[in-house]
């Protein structure tokens, strides 16, 4: 686990060395924020909503060209109706109250996961997002709901299989490039950097295949509290690191 360390310059925003392009980040503690100032748990996700505007801002600042969060996994579903309706609501608020700002910042918007399950009126605000934001062309943010790695895998095997018994491809074609572009982030560089907050060291079921090579920084930091000194101190920890691919020298 890495400490983010004191405080980092506000002004600094414009950091020095190599950037990570992609940065992926689970955004975990939401309840153990709440819970530590005697608050409902909901709180603690409309906090997390207010650092997740931080958070992107920070990133456009930065000059991040990916972004992608983990808002909301398949096994989310399973907490309790009253949580499940509570986030399926601040989703439809996130777009309400964001979408101008992010079209304004050149953030592209896309969602990925399985929207079949997502009520009606919060399918109809992801579609909203992704339709009114297209073109950004600084950042792109893909808010992973109602997501699983697993299930992403599969569903790109299905597809490659289905194309194997139309006779669109043979055997020979399938290998990883051609197994990545049917995954939802076909077109999408894998994450350089994964943030994961709140001391977990786990990968949840995340990006199972993108983040073969992705550079890991876990923060005891609970989400809501993840702002824009932390995100800097992470992409510092990240310049530290030796990316080596699997290769004796770094590349
Ligand atoms: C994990 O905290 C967080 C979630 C399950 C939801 C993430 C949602 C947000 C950050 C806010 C909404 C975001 C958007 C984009 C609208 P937890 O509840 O598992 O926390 P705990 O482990 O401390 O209980």
């Amino acid at each position: 686990m890495v400490d983010d360390g004191g405080p980092a310059d506000h002004a600094q925003l414009a950091l020095n060395g190599t950037l990570p392009a992609h940065v992926a980040i689970i955004m975990d503690g939401n309840g153990r924020w709440a819970k530590a100032r005697g608050l409902p748990r909901f709180r603690g996700h409309s906090a997390g909503m207010q650092a997740v505007h931080t958070i992107v801002e920070a990133a456009v600042q930065v000059g991040v060209r990916y972004l992608t969060l983990y808002a909301f996994s398949q096994e989310n579903w399973q907490r309790p109706a009253a949580e499940v309706a509570a986030l399926m609501k601040l989703l439809q608020h996130y777009v309400r109250k964001e979408r101008d700002e992010l079209i304004r910042q050149g953030v592209e918007v896309r969602v990925f996961g399985d929207r079949e399950r997502l009520t009606g009126s919060a399918r109809k605000a992801v579609e909203h997002i992704e339709q009114r934001t297209a073109g950004g062309s600084r950042m792109r943010l893909n808010l992973m709901i109602s997501y699983g790695g697993r299930a992403e895998i599969l569903r790109a095997a299905r597809n490659i299989a289905g194309k194997v018994q139309s006779g669109e491809l043979v055997l020979d074609d399938i290998d990883e490039a051609r197994f990545a572009s049917e995954l939802y982030t076909a077109d999408v560089p894998d994450p350089d950097l994964l943030i994961r907050t709140s001391g977990e060291m786990r990968i949840s079921n995340f990006l199972l295949w993108q983040l073969a090579y992705t550079e890991l920084y876990i923060t005891p930091t609970l989400w809501p509290d993840f702002g824009r000194d932390q995100l800097v101190a992470a992409i510092r920890e990240y310049q530290k690191r030796e990316r080596r691919f699997g290769r004796v020298t770094p590349v």
